[in-house]
């Protein structure tokens, strides 16, 4: 018997019958081959090592488009290439009986012009820069201050829903079982949701009701690919990741869950403040507002939670009912069997932070599993 028994019982996310709740997180890596963003044999190989049976996986983030790329060697899921990149890694997970879902993204401010030279500048909600001292990544690799984004005219949010649509069919071609949009850390649709980035004066800027209008006519035409049982929404109340803020994250986002409650997705996802700027490395600061707390009411359906658990702090989250799963990033990039580890209640191997964004395959694959030969002993 483990140690955590609700972690380790099955949950049904939308039409999927997980047979645990210890999902990984999505995890930006910065591995894909270049030129092209696409993704290879080693992000396939990452992937399998840290597939269990029944396992629910969400991908590192993905761009949509060109302009939605905010980081070098980042994938991407708008070329022909990257679909079949994709497929090494959803048949990977899908031949060790794990679920997969696709990280959509557009980064929004969060980007340099060096990665997209034919778009221009970064685009945002408004002409507003990240001014919290955090750097940009150009397309060499290399740290600079952030450019003032321009404000999209309200007549192009259309083509952003249709390149988050196409995002969404590539995904389902590429073998995936499912999406998650990705509404936090200060991404685009972040930008729009609060105030603190969101100046706009037109349909989509002022109210909570026009703030969150892009995310759910992004969620919708999503869905319209999907249906609702495949698709996951991520989001960061209080987060101040990207120079991040909201004048009322408690209104807002109790808005924006009971909008996606009524719309009966597959899952809510929400990143603990706690964590600040996780890769950066920064502590656990227990005194942020507990996100799952505050909002579970305002989803009805499977609340995922994430951001600085351990399996007890896991296991006593499920417990509570704040929380139905929860995500792990960085124990999971240093413990590919990270699941079998909690079940055993074994040690776990450090996360090496230099090695996170880009490089090969050192810090990537090359963390050592449990000796199968000990596990009988256990
Ligand atoms: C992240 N995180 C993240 N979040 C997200 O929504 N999409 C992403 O692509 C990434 N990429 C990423 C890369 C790295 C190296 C880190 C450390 C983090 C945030 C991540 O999903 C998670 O919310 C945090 O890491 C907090 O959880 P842990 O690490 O405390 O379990």
């Amino acid at each position: 018997m483990s140690n955590y028994p609700r972690l380790f019982s099955p949950l049904k996310v939308g039409d999927l019958h997980l047979s645990h709740r210890v999902v990984l997180a999505p995890l930006t890596r910065l591995r894909s081959t270049q030129p092209g963003d696409i993704p290879n044999h080693l992000n396939a190989e990452y992937y399998s090592q840290r597939t269990s049976p029944g396992a629910l996986m969400i991908s590192e983030a993905t761009q949509i488009s060109r302009q939605g790329k905010g980081y070098p060697a980042a994938p991407g899921i708008h070329s022909a290439e990257q679909v079949e990149g994709w497929k090494l890694v959803t048949e990977a997970v899908h031949a060790k009986g794990g679920f997969i879902f696709l990280q959509l993204w557009h980064v929004g401010r969060a980007s340099h012009t060096s990665l997209h030279p034919e778009t221009g500048l970064p685009v945002s909600a408004s002409a507003i820069v990240t001014a919290d001292g955090s750097k940009a990544f150009t397309a060499d690799f290399q740290q600079v201050p952030f450019e003032t984004p321009r404000p999209l005219e309200t007549s192009e949010l259309p083509g952003i829903v249709a390149d988050y649509r196409r995002a969404a069919e590539n995904a389902k071609a590429a073998g995936f079982d499912g999406v998650e949009v990705h509404s936090a850390n200060g991404y685009l649709l972040d930008q729009f949701l609060e105030d603190k980035t969101n100046h706009r004066t037109d349909a989509y800027g002022d109210s909570i009701e026009n703030r969150a209008r892009l995310l759910f006519e992004v969620v919708d035409a999503v869905v319209e690919v999907w249906g609702k049982a495949r698709v996951g929404v991520r989001l960061s109340p209080y987060g101040k990741f990207g120079d991040m803020g909201d004048s009322n994250p408690v209104a807002l986002f109790s808005y924006v869950l009971q909008q996606l409650s009524a719309r009966e997705i597959a899952y809510a996802h929400l990143v603990e403040p706690r964590v600040g700027a996780a890769g950066a490395g920064a502590p656990i600061d227990d005194s942020q507002p507990r996100t799952s707390h505050i909002f579970r009411k305002a989803f009805a359906g499977v609340l995922i939670s994430a951001g600085g658990y351990t399996a007890k702090t896991a296991e006593e989250t499920i417990a509570e009912s704040y929380a139905d799963a929860v995500a792990f990033g960085r124990l999971f990039i240093a413990n590919p069997d990270l699941p079998e580890r909690f079940r055993r209640n074994t040690e776990l191997n450090t996360p090496d932070r230099s090695s996170f964004y880009g490089g090969s395959e050192k810090g990537y694959t090359d963390y050592p599993s449990l000796d199968q030969s000990t596990a009988t002993l256990q």
